[in-house]
């Protein structure tokens, strides 16, 4: 039988190397740690090698197809499929930023929302029966930031399919840079809209997944806080904590029953759409 295998999306730092830490030291079988730069990628590795771990290293720049498939490739053949995938990369402008809103919003949703999408796209052809998709949203995105009705209860009705919520990610971009996306009652940040899109997402995959009936289970989840680049080092969670949600999805046992295409936070699903 082909070594079960483990990817982690931009794990060079922050919460994606704290699960590329936990997993090396709980998963059987091989652990990638991805990144977009090699030099970024290496170093993780040598720092996690240090520690006596021994992660394996792939490029992976979820933003480019092209080495989304070189990665789909390269684990068919090695290791016939995947058995874990943990979409952690994300990206959110600090509030210091001067990049106008129009280029905020295109930017943050082509990587949290529609980079993400792809990857899923491409690697679920390659998933091994018993696979663990962890998608890694926020409570930046609960779907209570969205005020505006019709598209709450759309959402909300767990209705929609994938077509439809890129079609929402596209009018969001396209609302921003034509200056009414505050009367259409979208939440405040654009990073917020990305996350609750993914969490939507994360809704129809899990149920797509689950009808392929070879227990292949999706969750998204929220890392919590954590002091990371991304929260200017603000939060309170260290990176090994803020992955233990991430790696406790990533490692649910053959034929669990719940949680499926839940929200996860420390462990406990969530209700996000309360
Ligand atoms: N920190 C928090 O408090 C918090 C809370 C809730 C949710 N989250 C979510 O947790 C995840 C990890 O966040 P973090 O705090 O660990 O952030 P981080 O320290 O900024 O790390 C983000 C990682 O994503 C990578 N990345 C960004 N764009 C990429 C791309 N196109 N292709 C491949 N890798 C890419 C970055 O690579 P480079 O080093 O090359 O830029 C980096 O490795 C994100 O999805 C974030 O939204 C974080």
């Amino acid at each position: 039988m082909a070594r079960r295998v483990a990817v982690v999306t931009g794990s060079n730092k922050g919460i994606g190397l704290g699960v590329v830490r936990g997993l090396c030291k709980q998963f059987d079988g091989d652990v990638y740690l991805t990144a977009r730069d090699e030099k970024r990628g290496t170093d993780a590795v040598a720092e996690l090698q240090r520690e006596g771990l021994s992660p394996k290293f792939h490029l992976l720049d979820i933003s480019d197809h092209a080495s989304i498939e070189r990665l789909r490739d390269f684990l068919k053949q090695q290791y016939g499929g995947l058995d874990v995938l943990v979409n952690n990369a994300g990206i959110a402008y600090k509030n210091s930023s001067t990049a106008s809103a129009a280029e905020q919003a295109e930017n943050t949703m082509a990587v949290n929302f529609f980079a993400n999408l792809n990857v899923c796209k491409t690697m679920f052809d390659i998933l091994k029966p018993h696979a663990r998709v962890v998608n890694v949203s926020s409570v930046a995105g609960l779907l209570q930031r969205l005020s505006n009705p019709e598209m709450k209860k759309k959402i909300a009705s767990n209705e929609y399919n994938i077509p439809q919520l890129e079609q929402i990610a596209k009018q969001y971009v396209e609302d921003v840079k034509a200056g009414v996306h505050a009367e259409k009652g979208y939440p405040k940040s654009h990073y917020s809209m990305t996350k609750l899109l993914l969490t939507a997402l994360s809704r129809v995959q899990a149920r797509e997944l689950q009808n392929r009936n070879q227990d292949i289970v999706l969750n998204a989840c929220c890392p919590g806080y954590v002091s990371t680049d991304m929260s200017s080092h603000g939060g309170t969670k260290t990176i090994d904590e803020g992955a233990d949600t991430l790696i406790y999805l990533a490692l649910l046992p053959p034929n669990v029953n719940s949680p499926i295409g839940e929200f996860v936070e420390n462990r406990k699903i969530s209700d996000w759409t309360a």
